[in-house]
């Protein structure tokens, strides 16, 4: 059952979700500075929000006629509304006395509105605060002025400064509790001043607040005369927003979509992520390169003279030229660069740690590709800021290191252009995000290094041998059959003068990958190496057949799409792991249900079954001759 405390504050939350759309409309002509607050429950994070929301007359009198009565009842010190109670509304929250989620909130004032993301304190909510931090414009640091600068205090301004937050505020809260001592807050100033500096932090805006009893948040407080800076609204009211930053910058716009209503109108809709466009002006279409002049810049309501960083619009080209959605449409004459190989900062959001090697999908703006993640340079303490050998990245985690892409992206760099330098990475068979991530640069060896066209071609390579290429990937568990059947297949094939070649899970890795193990990383590395390996021997004319038991989905599609299209070919060798342990001609299954061999697949580490193999073959159905035959079958009917 709910408390009646709990049912206000729902009300209100679901007052405020229903209210969004019209209160935005309703305050369109304000500008809006998103900004988050970081701090814990202790340091009166959820009393200086409920306050806020108070003072701006965003909760109704039917509410607070009940926090008024909730208060009481709680018992908050003379009979003061514990503005707390309003936001800690969340079941989950008030159980563990923490907050989760990132929970958003909407007022306004009479120059501004704004949307406040209150994101969670602890340290294994570092993904919350990066989700709610990557739009923001500000972050208030509450302090609590008892305790001075902590650990977490440190943590939150190192996230706030990564995700590239340029406005930061020093909240030293809870003054009264201190009797207003000018002493105590300089010194906590000065403390923080030390920090920030060593993290790179410019600048940032202290004050000495009371969420609690209102000091210095809407009116200047007169308990403390010796400060003479903003109230923390004055100052929320008259920050610089980031967007009026962003429109000094060059023009850039990523295409959403093309609009094309009829055969008269061709236009490229997108979010201005910097500068300014008008009619008449010469852009470039990247990656591409191709240029042309802006026609048309429609908005909403109509065509436009102008339009600036932060505006959703429609531009028309003078000249029809290819352009589709996650292509960015840049200033001619200052074109940011594409490349295919970075360095990033990476914050790992995932339960399952990082596979340096598998492929996700990379998002940055509207372009989406598949990126592999090498094993980071290393880690980074997010409460001592040191840096830490890392192989890889588990949840929360946050390291630098290279990553590649499978086509050029164009970018900029994360500290120039929050939107072209910031990505995410996404599982590809989840679809879950696992990671968030800045761009630092590119890498100098993706520039130099082209590809080397060759007059001999795949094509001539393969009819030379009066064949096509192909690969015939094997996958299944250990002993289901794989190498016996392959090895037949090669000898049916050699027999109708095909040019073959047979790559073997074990021999393979008693040279090119001697130095991989068992590990899920390690499996990672060695299917993506014995891909690159199958691709060359495919670009020479020859029928690659493999035996590895390339447990993991992702790797195989990643191989998959590094073929030509029909040329890679899924086998599965089906065997139950009942059968193949029966089987067991190594003795492997023995050793591993004895605990003498860790990370056996099937017993205590994973096989993903193909989904949709090309060739499936039922090793308890049929003997290894002629399944061989049917796979041969299948290749040359
Ligand atoms: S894969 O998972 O990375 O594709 P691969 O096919 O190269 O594996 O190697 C599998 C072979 O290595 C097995 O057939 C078995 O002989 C041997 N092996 C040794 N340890 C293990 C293990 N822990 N798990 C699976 N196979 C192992």
């Amino acid at each position: 059952m709910a408390t009646r405390t709990q049912e206000s504050a729902y009300q209100v939350q679901d007052i405020i979700a229903e209210d969004i759309d019209a209160y935005l409309l309703q305050h369109q002509h304000k500008s809006l500075l998103r900004f988050i607050t970081c701090g814990s429950v202790d340091d009166g994070k959820s009393t200086l929000i409920g306050r806020l929301l108070y003072d701006s007359k965003m909760i109704f009198e039917d509410q607070l006629a009940a926090l008024e009565s909730d208060s009481k009842k709680v018992g908050t010190q003379g009979g003061e509304i514990d503005f707390a109670l309003l936001v800690d509304g969340l079941a989950a929250e008030r159980e563990q006395g923490i907050t989760i989620d990132v929970a958003y909130r909407y007022f306004s004032t009479e120059k501004r509105k704004f949307i406040v993301a209150d994101t969670p304190g602890h340290e294994q909510y570092t993904r919350n605060m990066i989700t709610g931090a990557s739009t923001a414009d500000l972050a208030v640091i509450l302090v609590d002025a008892r305790k001075g600068i902590l650990t977490q205090t440190k943590r939150h301004s190192y996230l706030a400064h990564l995700i590239g937050i340029r406005h930061l505020v020093l909240a030293v809260n809870k003054m009264d509790l201190i009797g207003y001592d000018q002493a105590t807050y300089d010194r906590i100033v000065a403390d923080y001043a030390a920090f920030a500096e060593s993290i790179g932090i410019a600048a940032f805006t202290p004050m000495p607040i009371s969420g609690f009893k209102g000091d210095n948040i809407t009116t200047s407080s007169a308990q403390t005369p010796w400060y003479d800076g903003p109230t923390l609204i004055d100052h929320l009211d008259t920050v610089t927003l980031d967007v009026s930053e962003d429109q000094a910058g060059a023009f850039r716009m990523p295409v959403q979509w093309v609009n094309r209503p009829n055969l008269d109108f061709r236009g490229f809709s997108g979010l201005v992520a910097s500068g300014s466009i008008a009619p008449g002006d010469a852009v470039r279409v990247l990656p591409g390169g191709r240029t042309s002049t802006i026609a048309r810049v429609v908005a909403f309501g109509g065509d436009l003279p102008r339009a600036v960083a932060g505006q959703s619009v429609t531009v028309t080209l003078a000249d029809e030229i290819d352009c589709s959605r996650g292509d960015v449409i840049v200033a001619a004459e200052s074109p940011p660069e594409a490349a295919d190989q970075f360095e990033a900062t990476i914050v790992w959001m995932a339960d399952d740690a990082m596979l340096p090697g598998r492929p996700y999908w990379l998002k940055l703006a509207t372009q989406t590709v598949t990126a592999t993640v090498q094993q980071p340079k290393y880690q980074i303490n997010v409460n001592t800021m040191e840096r830490l050998a890392a192989k890889t990245l588990e949840l929360n985690a946050i390291g630098v290191g290279n990553l590649s892409t499978d086509r050029p992206l164009v970018f900029e760099p994360y500290a120039d252009n929050r939107q072209l330098g910031g990505f995410i990475l996404v599982d590809k068979i989840t679809n879950a995000t696992v990671a968030a991530g800045m761009l630092h640069f590119s890498l100098r060896r993706a520039q130099n290094v082209h590809w080397q066209a060759t007059d001999i071609g795949r094509e001539a390579h393969a009819s030379l041998k009066n064949q096509k290429a192909a690969v015939l990937w094997f996958t299944g568990l250990s002993g289901a059959g794989k190498s016996t059947i392959a090895n037949r297949v090669e000898m049916k094939l050699a027999r109708m003068n095909r040019h073959t070649f047979l790559l073997d899970g074990d021999n393979v890795r008693h040279g090119l990958n001697r130095d991989l193990g068992f590990t899920d990383a390690d499996r990672v590395e060695n299917i993506r190496r014995v891909g690159e390996v199958a691709k060359l021997m495919t670009d020479a004319g020859l029928i690659v057949i493999t035996a590895f038991i390339s447990p993991f989905r992702a790797e195989r599609e990643m191989v998959r799409q590094m073929m030509a299209p029909g040329e890679f070919i899924e086998v599965h060798i089906d065997t139950p792991l009942a059968e193949a342990e029966r089987r067991d001609v190594k003795g492997l299954y023995a050793k591993a249900r004895a605990g003498k061999l860790a990370n056996f697949t099937g017993i205590d580490s994973p096989y993903e079954a193909p989904a949709n193999p090309e060739i499936r073959i039922d090793t308890t159905g049929m003997t290894p001759d002629e399944a061989a035959d049917a796979i041969v079958a299948m290749l040359i009917p």
